[in-house]
């Protein structure tokens, strides 16, 4: 890690199947960052508290999402990869800076709003009170810049707002993160409905592309795909089934929309999901077999975690010490 560089913090919850759209619009882009930031990516498990969980299932979860940050090419010798849960710091931060935040603020994030009714039965304060672990998360590392989907805009903001007005009343203790949004695969949508995005909760199994899905399943599930009944092959928002698989297909093979469109002129909707597939099945299939190597050596997987939760632990707790000797709370006597 280069630590002249500007920081840049991410991470994925630790929660059912991850999709092609956590894989698309970030686990990819972060391959390539290295060089230029110095990068922290959580295993946010913590964060997968607010549903319950399998104890046994949560535990191989959590080390399995590791594994594939590795697996997809994040370098733990060049990044830190870590479990949120291994620094203590995360969960001290959010709760100093739970003080630090208004119910109104919390109360409009559109996340908060879908979740609980989605689990009616279980609107605990965790849920509520998520986006301020975020801004912990965050604030911890002094983080400038924050590659996630456009999803989670709404909760960079509120770390933005929570951050300046702890600022403004102790002087500058935390860097203002800057969002960091990728050009193409910033929003994939489910297969069987654009106007939604593609989403591990999905009821439907053929809406998403799980990360884990055999190449029948992926090339099955594009071949289904709703598209529209105009018959011709466009990248526009008019055709919104089509603009996603475009979106899809040039993410995978880094060829733009007018070179894809171009392509395909001519051919018809199905060669199109065909290629999508071919397209799919040829980044996710090397990252699975990869995984699964990974995952057979167990003493390596373990230096990882440890080697990079205790360099994730030094950085954390160097913030926190200045949040605590700011806000007045008594060191421990040496
Ligand atoms: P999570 O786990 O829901 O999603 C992980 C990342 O995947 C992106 N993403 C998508 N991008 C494009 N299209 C989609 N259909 C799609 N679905 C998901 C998300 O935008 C995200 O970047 N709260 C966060 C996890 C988190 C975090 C953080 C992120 C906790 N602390 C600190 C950054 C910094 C979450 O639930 O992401």
């Amino acid at each position: 890690m280069n630590k002249d560089h500007k920081v840049l913090y991410s991470g994925m919850q630790a929660t059912g199947n991850l999709t092609l759209g956590n894989y698309l619009g970030a686990l990819k882009n972060w391959v390539s960052l290295a060089d230029e930031y110095e990068c922290y990516y959580g295993v946010m498990d913590l964060h997968s508290l607010t549903v319950r969980q399998d104890p046994a299932e949560f535990r191989k979860r959590a080390r399995a999402l590791l594994t594939l940050y590795i697996a997809a090419g994040i370098d733990p010798e060049k990044n830190c990869l870590y479990l949120q849960s291994s620094v203590p710091a995360h969960a001290e931060l959010a709760w100093i800076l739970d003080c630090f935040t208004y119910m109104g603020e919390l109360s409009r994030m559109t996340q908060f709003k879908d979740k609980s009714a989605k689990h009616a039965d279980n609107v605990n304060a965790g849920l509520f009170t998520y986006p301020v672990l975020m801004a912990a998360d965050i604030l911890l590392y002094q983080t400038d810049v924050v590659p996630v989907g456009q999803d989670q805009l709404q909760h960079l903001e509120i770390t933005r707002d929570i951050a300046q007005r702890f600022n403004s009343i102790y002087g500058d203790v935390f860097t203002i993160p800057e969002p960091y949004i990728g050009k193409v695969g910033a929003k994939i949508m489910s297969l069987q409905d654009p106007s939604k995005k593609m989403s591990k909760s999905d009821e439907n199994p053929n809406a998403s592309i799980y990360l884990m899905d055999d190449p029948d399943t992926i090339r099955r599930k594009c071949k289904r795909a709703i598209t529209d009944s105009e018959a011709t092959i466009a990248y526009r928002d008019e055709q919104p089934g089509l603009k996603n698989l475009f979106d899809i297909y040039c993410t995978c093979t880094g060829k733009t929309s007018e070179e894809a469109v171009a392509e395909f002129q001519g051919q018809g909707y199905g060669q199109l999901k065909e290629a999508v597939g071919e397209a799919v099945v040829s980044i996710l299939k090397p990252m699975q077999d990869r995984m699964a190597e990974i995952a057979a050596d167990k003493s390596y997987l373990d230096k990882v975690i440890k080697e990079n939760a205790e360099r994730a632990y030094y950085s954390a707790n160097k913030t926190l010490r200045k949040v605590k000797k700011k806000i007045g709370l008594t060191e421990m006597p040496r």
